[in-house]
């Protein structure tokens, strides 16, 4: 706690990511991410937050967040997370959003409501933050281990960021979960994503397995819970649709789909969107908790 107090002390205000005592060192960049970052980005973020984020909120209070607590976001993207959870942990607590893109960062700021104070933003890899060990009661990732080649490397590191104690809060989904009712156009997001992981070395399935990774992390019992939103209609409905979308370039030049047929795709999704007769499938996001043992093999992994 006390280094991270240090460390939240070289900037008492938000800046931009260009002031140098904002940055930690750049570990790595996104790497392999596909979608779009910073103000391209914020948009199809805020739909994912509109889907997800009241499931998000159960959840952590469900896991043990508390008034107080310092917690980190790791990949923290456009920082929708980031900002629930300085609200729920008060200007008594505050929380570290962390991502490899300074565009992300750079939105997140911009979108901070105005006098929040609890919140710094780290550019850094969620494999190696260079944050201090042990300075966390919880730290928490939404759709970040999908996109990442080594999600283990992560997880040892947010296993490395607890305290003795701390809680482990992790959602990630299975693309290949989602899917419309009757059977349309919208499965495309399934079905491209679906074969995109394995192209890029990814795997956009890992919701399934994010219950034994998290074990295999060190954190003895791990709960677990799901959450699949469905909707007929409404601008959230559009995620499946701007996923594709964003991600299009990607899947072209893994040659999974051409550009024609991509157009087309998206069109039928669009008009999808505004039938209520349709339902679009989101992808069911695994919600895995776990608490790192108060006394551990030599404090961290
Ligand atoms: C799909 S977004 C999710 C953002 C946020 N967690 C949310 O749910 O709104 C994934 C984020 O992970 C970040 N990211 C990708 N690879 C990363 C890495 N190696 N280290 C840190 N962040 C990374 C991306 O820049 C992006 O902001």
């Amino acid at each position: 706690m006390a280094l991270v107090d240090d460390f939240l002390k070289l900037d008492d205000v938000p800046v931009e990511s260009s002031d140098a005592r904002h940055k930690l060192p750049v570990r790595s960049a996104t790497g392999p991410y596909v979608l779009a970052t910073g103000k391209a980005a914020d948009y199809r973020l805020h739909i994912l937050h509109g889907l997800y984020g009241p499931g998000t909120r159960q959840l952590v209070i469900r896991a043990g967040l508390r008034r107080g607590m310092c917690v980190a976001d790791v990949g923290c993207g456009v920082g929708m997370v980031t900002a629930l959870l300085a609200g729920l942990v008060g200007p008594e607590g505050y929380v570290v959003g962390i991502d490899a893109s300074a565009a992300q960062l750079n939105q997140a700021r911009k979108r901070l409501p105005p006098r929040i104070d609890n919140i710094r933003f780290v550019e850094a890899s969620a494999t190696d933050t260079g944050l201090p060990p042990a300075s966390f009661d919880l730290v928490y990732c939404r759709y970040l281990l999908i996109h990442l080649p080594e999600p283990e490397r992560a997880l040892r590191e947010m296993w490395a960021l607890l305290k003795p104690n701390g809680i482990l809060v992790c959602e990630e989904a299975d693309v290949t979960s989602a899917g419309s009712e009757p059977p349309s156009a919208l499965d495309a997001f399934a079905d491209l994503w679906g074969r995109l992981g394995p192209a890029r070395g990814l795997d956009y399935t890992l919701g399934r397995h994010l219950f034994q990774m998290v074990q295999a992390a060190g954190f003895p019992a791990p709960d677990i819970t799901f959450n699949q939103p469905v909707l007929a209609g409404g601008e959230n409905k559009r995620f499946l649709e701007l996923s594709v979308a964003e991600a299009g370039p990607a899947f072209v030049d893994a040659g999974l789909i051409t550009a024609e047929a991509l157009e087309s795709t998206l069109a039928e999704m669009r008009r999808l969107n505004a039938d209520e007769t349709v339902l679009a499938v989101m992808p069911r996001m695994a919600q895995v908790w776990a608490r790192k043992p108060a006394l551990s093999p030599g404090g961290s992994r």
